[in-house]
């Protein structure tokens, strides 16, 4: 069998139009940085371009380019991705023309996407691929069809599209529309584009005048008209209503992918997850959980009311109770957290660790099986395997100019109500008296504590009570 007698699918490239400053976001942010689901909306055109596998993605960047050329070149770090500048906003079609010169020799279907459609997933784009015709697009039948383009099919050639503010009457009656989402044969696109006009109502150059082109140059132009839950996919951002709308359908989505993959959720709704997370089977997640960035959760853990986690670990059989929060934490294995329990950044707990109500944490590692279990600050510190750190403690890291290390050691003991005034070492198995304030290191095994020495005054209180009254206290009022 000849290699010639496989078909080889088609190259693919993306054009991703991004160059509109979204007016109506009132924003000082460009409309494609605003965040859904944790990301700037403009990731996940971006991403499906290369689940597409496409071979290039230009994005034609206008506003604020610098910035948006900036995140994508930092989360896409190994992508085939250029960029191209449309100084000024002429229209699609001059968008789509800006990003050509960075097309120079492709041959193959040019996927045209928009930076605001972030809901738009690889399974609605691909079947574009195998349609017949030079233009195919993605065209839906919303409740309301609004401002879009109107599709005008003769049978199922699609013939034109005619914008919402060039339509007659009975134009704007037809129900399916444009949705902006496109495959064009490379070689149609690039011999016409040149040819478009801007004779319309708004002056520009419409891309979708493509369709007329085609369907006129015996090209032909197909569309795939979505309906139902499948066509909300394709609307797009451009207003904060529909930036609410865009996260609350990336949310359903991303809870429904976890649950399918064994997480319980008490009621989903309350639930908030960003884009990086992922989740392990058999975790539990209460109400008014969120996990944020990229955080991670184990297996069989249990995710109690409130709890807030941004870039953490989380390993399997780990209890977090209610209304504690984590940032760039790892949590081990079977840890209990909380309630009411503040890890930050640079936390690192070892399995079997107990941190209870109170406690706030810092650039601490406790090892396996140590616990803070009420109301202390551990921070800049390292706290050995089984150590007990009792109520109240808290490690001085801070002298108003520099930070210092706490060390504690495997299996000491540290009473209640403690300071520990870095820098300062407490040896293995020692213990410290409750009240103490440790200001120099302590040996392995001993036993460091201060103790004011205590007065005690007989009958005090009855004598003061007395001398009130002899001083002639007044009736009240
Ligand atoms: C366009 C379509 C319309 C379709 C709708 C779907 C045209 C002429 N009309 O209309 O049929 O129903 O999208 O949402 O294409 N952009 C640029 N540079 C420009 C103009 C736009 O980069 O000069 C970008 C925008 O940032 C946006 C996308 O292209 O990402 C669409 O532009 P927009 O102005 O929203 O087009 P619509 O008028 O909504
Ligand atoms: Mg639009």
């Amino acid at each position: 069998m000849s290699l010639s007698t496989v078909p080889a699918r088609r190259p693919r490239a993306v054009v991703l139009m991004a160059a509109g400053l979204g007016t109506r976001m009132k924003s000082h942010t460009i409309k494609v940085l605003h965040p859904v689901a944790g990301r700037p909306m403009i990731h996940y055109p971006v991403r499906l371009g290369l689940e597409l596998g496409a071979e290039r993605v230009v994005v034609v960047l206008g506003h604020q380019r610098e910035r948006v050329e900036a995140y994508l070149r930092g989360a896409f770090p190994d992508a085939p991705l250029t960029f191209a500048v449309q100084a000024e906003p002429l229209g699609t079609a001059h968008a789509v023309s800006c990003a050509v010169p960075a097309l120079e020799g492709f041959e193959g279907d040019v996927f045209i996407l928009s930076g605001d459609v972030p809901n738009l997933g690889v399974d609605a784009v691909a079947p574009l691929a195998a349609l017949e015709g030079a233009v195919r697009l993605l065209g839906m039948r919303p409740a309301e069809p609004a401002q879009y383009g109107r599709l005008v099919f003769d049978g199922d050639a699609l013939t034109r599209i005619v914008e919402f503010k060039d339509a007659t009457p009975a134009e704007r009656a037809l129900q399916a529309v444009n949705a902006g989402i496109y495959a064009v044969d490379s070689g149609f696109l690039f011999e016409t584009l040149g040819r478009l006009g801007r004779n319309n109502a708004q002056g520009e150059y419409y891309l979708t005048d493509l369709v007329a082109h085609a369907h006129a140059a015996g090209r032909g132009a197909r569309a795939i008209v979505l309906e139902g839950t499948a066509a909300e996919d394709l609307l797009g951002v451009n207003d904060r209503d529909e930036l609410a709308m865009a996260e609350q359908r990336m949310q359903t989505a991303l809870r429904r992918r976890w649950m399918r993959a064994g997480v319980s959720m008490v009621d989903p709704a309350r639930v908030t997850l960003h884009d990086g997370v992922t989740l392990g089977a058999d975790t539990v997640l209460e109400p008014d959980v969120a996990l944020l960035g990229a955080t991670r959760i184990g297996a069989d853990c249990h995710l109690e009311q409130g709890v807030r986690l941004m870039d953490t670990d989380v390993a399997d059989g780990a209890i977090i109770h209610a209304y504690s929060q984590a940032e760039r934490t790892r949590i081990g294995p079977r840890c209990h957290v909380g309630p009411f329990a503040r890890l930050r950044e640079g936390t690192v707990l070892d399995a079997n660790v107990r941190i209870g109500n109170f406690v706030e944490t810092k650039k601490t590692h406790m090892g396996e099986g140590a616990k803070a279990s009420h109301l202390s600050y551990v921070g800049d510190a390292t706290v050995g395997a089984g150590a007990n750190i009792g109520a109240g403690t808290i490690t001085c890291n801070y002298d108003g100019v520099h930070k210092f290390q706490t060390h504690i050691g495997k299996g000491a003991f540290i009473g209640s109500d403690t300071q520990l005034v870095a820098p300062v070492r407490i040896g293995d198995g020692a213990y410290v008296g409750a009240g103490t304030t440790v200001t120099a290191d302590v040996p392995d095994g001993a036993l460091a504590l201060t103790r004011a020495p205590r007065r005690t005054i007989e009958g005090w209180v009855e004598r003061k009570r007395q001398a009130r009254e002899n001083a002639g206290n007044k009736p009240a009022g």
